[in-house]
């Protein structure tokens, strides 16, 4: 089968996240700023995009070239096999991307691009007009990067951050990949007990149970390859089954807790259709009245910040009352986001280590206090 030149994207900053996932599954991985690459054929693909919880996307790439002007990009795409890649009546919106190189207007990239594929489609299939564009989506990007031209295709559809537990409601919940990711950043390995004490819709309880139980967060959707023609449709059936037969029972407990009963409800729901509602111990409770005879876990939390829910002096009381309730918890590793800049001196600790993270556009710390372990 063909092995292909695979890359997955992130969001910033997760890189080497994604690359310690991918080498875990097996790969050998190149990273440069917002993709880490890999080599795998069609079962790759379908692993990838099952398995992999922290990145965003798995997009082959298809040809990589240097191009300054139109006329060379024209050419270079237009030589490309494109039907080996789309039917006749495949949808192929071409997403285009420019920085720091000669061809920088990025709707002029885009249109040539597509151009140059129609082109030689209508050479390949002996088209006349247009093409109908009605059948199944190929989504192409033609991203430049200081005049290196790279064609992909997305294997993945929509984010892999959409796992398809999660139902809507207002709050300002984390995406799932991005709670993984922060997950990931900590020893958390389904072994030790694992607490969020301001839990919101339970993005982070549920990543966490899915990584222990070692459920695969691609479990409950479809993906771009499934629709693609030249794609064999056995491979996903197959590695779902292999990916069910591999999930384990909880070794040790998750606790999630926030003082909205109403919140607690929509991660009561979410854990439910993420099947492991039955592995999360919800309890409404304000964090100052917070208590656990748990010891030796990891506490994961991100707690509300002025900026989004709530106004900086209410925020900042919490942080004192977390400071008060949470920090005798030395046993526990401590990881806690947000983009208050002041957190440390309101929890009452200098962070073992601060990381700067960004959630969505949103710049923020992630404050690590190490355990004491006992
Ligand atoms: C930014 S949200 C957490 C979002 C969550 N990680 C998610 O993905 O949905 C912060 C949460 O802290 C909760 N909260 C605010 N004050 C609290 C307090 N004093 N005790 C416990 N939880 C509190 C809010 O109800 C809210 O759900």
């Amino acid at each position: 089968m063909e092995e292909y030149q695979l890359y997955t994207t992130m969001g910033a900053g997760f890189e080497s996240v994604v690359a310690k996932e991918l080498q875990s599954l097996g790969y050998e991985t190149t990273t440069e700023n917002g993709r880490v690459f890999f080599k795998g054929g069609q079962k790759d693909i379908v692993r990838c995009n099952l398995w992999l919880r922290t990145a965003d996307r798995v997009k082959i790439l298809l040809k990589e070239f240097t191009a300054k002007d139109f006329s060379t990009l024209y050419d270079e795409t237009y030589a490309y096999d494109w039907a080996m890649l789309l039917p006749v009546d495949a949808a192929f919106p071409v997403k285009g991307r420019s920085v720091r190189s000669k061809l920088h207007s990025e709707p002029d990239v885009q249109s040539i691009v597509k151009k140059a594929i129609v082109d030689k489609m209508a050479a390949q299939y002996h088209r006349r007009g247009k093409l109908p564009e009605s059948g199944s989506l190929y989504q192409l990007d033609v991203n430049i990067y200081k005049d290196t031209v790279r064609l992909s295709l997305d294997t993945t559809g929509s984010s892999l951050f959409k796992r398809g537990y999660r139902i809507e409601h207002g709050g300002a919940p984390l995406k799932e990949n991005f709670a993984a990711s922060l997950i990931k950043l900590t020893p958390y390995d389904g072994t030790h007990p694992f607490i969020d004490p301001m839990c919101g819709s339970g993005t982070l309880p549920i990543e966490a149970a899915l990584i222990a139980r070692n459920i695969a967060p691609g479990t409950w959707r479809k993906f771009a390859f499934d629709y693609f023609d030249w794609f064999d449709p056995s491979l996903h059936e197959e590695l779902l089954e292999e990916a069910k037969s591999q999930v384990k029972p909880a070794e040790a407990p998750i606790w999630a807790s926030d003082i909205d009963q109403s919140i607690l409800e929509v991660a009561k729901l979410n854990a439910h259709n993420a099947g492991v509602l039955q592995d999360i111990r919800f309890k409404q409770v304000a964090v100052k009245d917070f208590t656990t005879d748990l010891e030796n876990g990891v506490i994961v939390s991100n707690p509300p910040y002025g900026k989004r829910l709530k106004d900086k002096q209410g925020a900042e009381e919490l942080y004192r009352q977390m400071g008060e309730v949470l920090r005798p918890l030395t046993s526990f590793s401590q990881y806690y986001l947000t983009a208050d800049p002041d957190f440390e001196k309101c929890f009452g600790q200098k962070a073992s280590k601060k990381r700067k993270l960004y959630n969505g556009n949103l710049r923020a710390d992630y404050y690590q206090f190490w355990a004491k372990r006992k």
